[in-house]
């Protein structure tokens, strides 16, 4: 074993939605170029992986997750070559990048399914899922399966009067993967990838890959709206096309594929949904041979109590014993941006809080670009959106659409959580070099929250992220060690308390991290006498005094003996 193995293991991740980081051309789309005149940025920050929304040839009816071409880039986005430039300017600042894959489904303008659907008999017809209608006369949905966000996931094609099945939107038609040419096309496609130094994929809604192939009716449930434990919905299971066993196995067949690819390792996370018991067998059964990592996205919705997030580590830390790995993210660009649930009188302090805790568990976390400047939703009208989910309710009564926004934490509107990176005070918040629309509206609130006012202000939320990113880099038991929680009886009610160790050397070091959930100052014993303060999320702070701990409201701390 070297150094380099499973170094993703302890890796940080940095999202970024291509269209909104940083726009080189002045268009109002940000690009690849844009991108590369921002690394330093993110070096500086100190993360270590970045992770890409799709840039591949694409309509853009779903901004990139409807690929017309695998093996190119968007021209709104660059060429070739500057992915290639993208990819030497992060090796050599040390970094690793993973690209989002998109197995599933394809855009509708692909080649393939231009093809698939010009008649019965064409070579590609079976490269999709194609059914007849029910009988007698066929005008009726083969089954009774959803989609993730519409109503029935089966389109009628007049043309060759037959139904074509779609997870996601009707314009992303799934690919079918029991059709050995698809499935080696994929996986050579993913070999040129990985061929160009990609050290990694995201693996977009991989549990729908593959569905029943008997086509059974999905059961009654008695859920309505799905959830992060399942995709249940409308009263329906979702038992016969999400995390189909056969997906499990596919994790296993992507993975032997990736571990063709040493020195360095590359790695898989996969974007899935369902039980912890269920995202943990992705990564495998007994041991771990299918996905490197899964999204939880258990994290996202956990309201911010010592308690419940004492319950949530012991829930991932059963489930993903080492030598699997849990993971820790709170934004994304399909859900509102977590700073917007918390009131503004003290959202920049709890928002330094969740991220001591992120940045501290067992777990690879996950930033999304923004987070770390504490850019805010851009509540943005309705009526205006671009977001295609957002198409469907539009029809629907403002108290109804607004009813649902809150429930599903705005994820049938997604524009307010993809607005432009906010740079600096300048036009455009510093995002496109010259006056223009920008693809989305830029947040008002540009002004004050941007990225040079982080930066000139030493109690930022940046420079929490930061110090707590060094630390992690640097410090084996944050990024590698086991996690103890302490006896919540030994602290008061608001403190979460756990140690996170590690054998070096044969000496362990041993790390204890503090967490003030509450609003008020709490003040403890300190059972560590000699320990000495390594980072805290404010800089003013000052929590060792004589035999006690002293917590500010919502201040988080780690200490070392
Ligand atoms: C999940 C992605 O995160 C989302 O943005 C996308 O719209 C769907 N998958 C469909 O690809």
């Amino acid at each position: 074993m070297t150094d380099n193995d499973q170094w993703w293991k302890k890796t940080t991740i940095y999202q970024i939605y291509p269209r909104s980081f940083k726009d080189s051309t002045g268009n109002g789309i940000g690009d690849l170029r844009g991108i590369i005149s921002k690394l330093d940025y993110i070096k500086d920050l100190s993360v270590e992986t970045i992770w890409f929304s799709p840039f591949y040839s694409s309509p853009q009816g779903d901004f990139g997750y409807d690929i017309s071409d695998y093996q190119n880039i968007a021209p709104e986005y660059g060429t070739m070559e500057d992915f290639d430039d993208l990819v030497k300017n992060i090796h050599d600042r040390k970094m690793k990048i993973v690209l989002d894959m998109v197995l599933n489904h394809t855009s509708d303008q692909h080649n393939w399914f231009i093809e698939s659907r010009s008649s019965r008999d064409n070579p590609k017809r079976d490269w999709y899922v194609w059914r007849d209608g029910k009988k007698p006369n066929g005008k009726a949905p083969p089954n009774n399966w959803k989609s993730f966000v519409t109503g029935s996931g089966w389109h009628y094609d007049s043309k060759t009067d037959q139904w074509y099945w779609a997870s996601f939107l009707p314009f992303q038609p799934d690919l079918n993967y029991r059709n050995p040419e698809v499935k080696k096309f994929m996986m050579d496609m993913i070999r040129f990838w990985l061929r160009k130094g990609v050290d990694g994929f995201r693996l977009d809604i991989l549990g729908a890959v593959y569905e029943d192939p008997k086509f059974r009716d999905n059961p009654l449930s008695w859920k309505l709206i799905p959830s992060e434990d399942s995709m249940d919905m409308l009263f329906r299971s979702s038992k016969y096309t999400v995390n189909y066993p056969d997906n499990f196995e596919f994790s296993k067949d992507l993975r032997k594929v990736i571990d063709e690819f040493q020195n360095p390792q590359r790695f898989l996370i996969g974007e899935v949904s369902g039980s912890l018991e269920e995202l943990r067998t992705f990564c495998g059964k007994e041991s771990p041979d299918g996905l490197n990592l899964v999204y939880l996205f258990q994290s996202m919705g956990t309201k911010l109590s010592a308690n419940k997030f004492r319950k949530l580590i012991q829930k991932f830390e059963k489930y993903f014993p080492d030598p699997f790995i849990p993971t820790w993210v709170f934004s994304n660009h399909d859900i509102i941006r977590h700073i917007s649930r918390f009131k503004e009188q003290n959202a920049i302090k709890k928002a330094k809080l969740n991220t001591a805790l992120q940045l501290t568990v067992r777990g690879v976390p996950t930033i999304y670009y923004g987070e770390e400047i504490g850019m805010r939703q851009n509540f943005l009208p309705f009526d205006k959106s671009l977001d295609a989910v957002s198409y469907n309710f539009k029809k629907y009564p403002k108290l109804i659409r607004n009813l649902l926004l809150r429930i599903t934490d705005y994820a049938i509107n997604r524009d307010g959580c993809r607005t432009p990176m906010q740079w600096n005070k300048n036009e455009t918040a510093g995002f496109s070099p010259k006056l223009t629309d920008t693809w989305l509206p830029i947040n008002r609130n540009y002004k004050s929250i941007n990225v040079e006012n982080s930066i000139d202000n030493k109690d930022s939320l940046f420079y929490c992220y930061q110090r707590f990113l060094k630390l992690r880099k640097k410090t084996p038991a944050l990024n590698s060690g086991k996690i103890d929680l302490m006896d919540p009886k030994t602290i008061p009610n608001e403190i979460l308390g756990y140690t996170r160790s590690a054998i070096i050397d044969g000496n362990e070091q041993k790390i204890y991290v503090y967490l003030n959930f509450g609003s008020k100052i709490a003040s403890f014993h300190n059972p560590i006498p000699n320990s000495h303060l390594l980072a805290s999320t404010t800089i003013s702070s000052q929590p060792l005094n004589g035999q006690n701990i002293t917590l500010q409201p919502f201040e988080g701390i780690i200490l070392e003996k």
